[in-house]
């Protein structure tokens, strides 16, 4: 019997494409040529070639256009990514195709970077980084570039999920006080002592930093905007590791500017890889390029993942396991 077809939208670790080719008819991009970007490009390819999957990768363009434009061959779409705010999950549905994703493999890589975001934040490390290599440092000085400390500062966490709780297991270790955020109070063997906080209002204003897990889409769409950061402590730090369209880019950058927000430190945004402008010329933002599940452990976790979903689908025709919506 012939391998199923199996499109890979995006250049994959070396040991996911290999295993693609082992158990598939897989139509790689090992170049990752930017076909991906073209929602009608990716539907072209798939028809021409016969998908019976589709492997694509956070940020293609899986609306309803592309969905709607897909052969009928296609019975699932496994995206490596935990995020599917990139699909139209109920127009897939409507069509009889799987949506499966890639969830717990990245969350502690995901909170390492929220972590590492903090700590430039904090210590204004992007600062130094960048005084260093343009030849600026002339030297130790008492009062240069002083930070704050993390020890003994109140985290709040929106988003409660399994990133957002390995954040909390990490800041412990600093000694600082979890509270949190999110649409219900977890068991008290998740919560492990973090405070949770029914009113939006009494979370922001109680807080000394800010670290944003929520997932992306409508519901959290600008959901950090002026009204909100006016209620944070003056001097407080923002950090967002989720979906660059919960903040109101324009809102954060006036509160920045004003040192109502002493810093803040940003791997995701909105619309990107383009970045609000105002961001840039901003000395107390640290600016991550979406590095938040980039390394080689959770890469490579990623990519098994998301071939047992297609497995599941297409080589043992059982329920993905990860299956979403
Ligand atoms: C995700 O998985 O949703 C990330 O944003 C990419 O790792």
């Amino acid at each position: 019997m012939p391998k199923p077809v199996l499109l890979l939208t995006r250049r994959l670790p070396d040991a996911i494409e290999a295993r693609a080719a082992r158990d598939y008819d897989a139509r790689l991009n090992s170049a990752d040529e930017p076909w991906y970007r073209e929602g009608t490009e990716i539907a072209r390819r798939a028809a021409e070639a016969g998908a019976a999957g589709i492997l694509c990768a956070a940020g293609d363009p899986m609306n309803a256009g592309t969905i709607g434009a897909l052969p009928d061959s296609v019975k699932i779409i496994a995206t490596f990514s935990v995020g599917t705010d990139h699909i139209d999950v109920p127009a897939a549905k409507a069509r009889g195709i799987t949506v499966a994703n890639t969830p717990e493999v990245l969350s502690f890589a995901t909170a390492e970077c929220a972590f590492t975001l903090m700590l430039m934040a904090a210590r204004r490390a992007g600062e130094g980084e960048r005084m260093v290599r343009a030849g600026k440092w002339d030297g130790w000085a008492p009062t240069q570039l002083m930070g704050v400390t993390l020890e003994g500062k109140r985290l709040g966490i929106a988003g409660f999920g399994r990133i957002g709780r390995e954040l909390a297991a990490m800041a412990r270790g600093f000694r600082m006080e979890i509270h949190y955020r999110d649409l219900n109070r977890v068991p008290p063997d998740l919560e492990q002592g973090a405070i949770f906080h029914a009113e939006e209002r009494d979370f922001l204003s109680s807080i000394d930093i800010l670290s944003m897990h929520m997932p992306g889409g409508e519901a959290t769409r600008r959901w950090l905007n002026a009204e909100r950061l006016s209620w944070m402590r003056p001097g407080s730090i923002v950090i967002n590791t989720g979906r660059g369209g919960s903040v109101d880019d324009a809102a954060l950058v006036a509160a920045l500017s004003s040192d109502h927000i002493r810093a803040a430190g940003l791997d995701v945004y909105d619309g990107e890889p383009k970045l609000f402008p105002g961001y840039l010329g901003l000395a107390n933002v640290a600016l991550l390029p979406h590095l938040g599940s980039a390394t080689l452990e959770t890469r490579d976790a990623m990519g098994q993942r998301a071939l047992s979903n297609v497995d599941a689908v297409l080589l043992h025709g059982k329920k993905a396991p990860d299956a979403v919506g």
